[in-house]
């Protein structure tokens, strides 16, 4: 069948591209970027998008990877992603006598306030999430006393807590609301006095609330985001049980994968760090026949 047979409908779901916070933060260091006031680094990429990250490499922002890069610098502005670091990053920052910018997402901002409060108030914190990714290391540095992190069912299953200690459960931002209110309630069960605070954002909810939807009735799917992005896995495995012909690129060079192209009723969805740019470029593509 050639490509111009094909009545092609493509779906773009609306909550597609960055989110709130990402956009808040982007414009940040793209402002900080226009005053020209001495070195500037981002704590960690800014967003999980690699184009972005070598657009601002080109206008000179640097990225800072880890603790002891920090440490050695004593000169410059910080700024701090969406996402958010651990307590003692402030610290080090302003002990490096080093400008802070902040854009920590205010959602994740408030996760912080729940933790610190819960936890000084000798609760237990546990963090449903992935233990491995920026987010939740930024909210472990936040609580006081004990924190665990839980991701599975199984880890769920074998946590055990002393039943008179209180817990606190919170989310990372992007995790699938469906997964947490299961391991919520197998946690639950496991100490006399829980309190639970959904902290899933809702541009989260939202996307992949669209992204279901539009997978039902799509004959293909297109998620396309950073590979490290992990709120775009989760687009996909959400697309992907609703849809087997489901892609996930990076860029609109990616797209080649013909049996999509055969498809009559194709759906686009991105994650919360992909630029409006290269969502626009994948429909254009998609409608064009690539
Ligand atoms: Fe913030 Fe939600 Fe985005 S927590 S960074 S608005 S996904």
């Amino acid at each position: 069948m050639k490509n111009e047979d094909v009545q092609r409908e493509v779906i773009l779901a609306k909550s597609a591209g960055f989110c709130f916070g990402v956009q808040r933060a982007v414009d940040t260091v793209y402002e900080q970027a226009e005053k020209n006031d001495g070195p500037i680094y981002t704590y960690g990429p800014i967003i999980h998008n690699e184009e972005v990250v070598c657009d601002l490499a080109a206008r000179g922002i640097g990225v800072i990877h880890s603790e002891e890069e920090l440490a050695r610098l004593n000169e410059g502005t910080i700024v701090i992603r969406s996402h958010g670091v651990p307590e003692r990053i402030y610290r080090l920052i302003r002990e490096q006598g080093l400008e802070l910018v902040d854009a920590t997402c205010p959602f994740v901002k408030k996760i912080h306030r729940i933790v610190q409060e819960h936890s000084q108030n000798g609760m237990h914190i546990v963090i449903i999430g992935d233990d491995r990714h920026p987010e939740v290391e930024g909210i472990k540095g936040w609580v006081k006393s004990s924190v665990s992190v839980i991701e599975t069912e199984e880890q769920a299953r074998e946590w055990t807590v002393d039943p008179s200690v209180s817990v606190c459960i919170v989310s990372q931002t992007t995790f699938n609301n469906n997964k947490f209110k299961d391991l919520v309630e197998i946690i639950s069960k496991k100490s006399y006095n829980v309190i639970c605070v959904n902290t899933i954002c809702n541009a989260t909810g939202e996307r992949q609330t669209e992204a279901a939807q539009i997978a039902e009735k799509a004959d293909a799917m297109i998620v396309i985001g950073g590979k490290s992005s992990s709120n775009t896995q989760k687009l996909y495995e959400i697309c992907r049980s609703r849809c087997n012909k489901t892609v996930y690129i990076q860029t609109a060079a990616d797209l080649t994968d013909s049996d999509i192209l055969e498809s009559r009723r194709i759906g686009i969805t991105a994650g919360a760090s992909t630029p409006k740019k290269i969502i626009e470029e994948v429909q254009k593509n998609v409608r064009n026949g690539f």
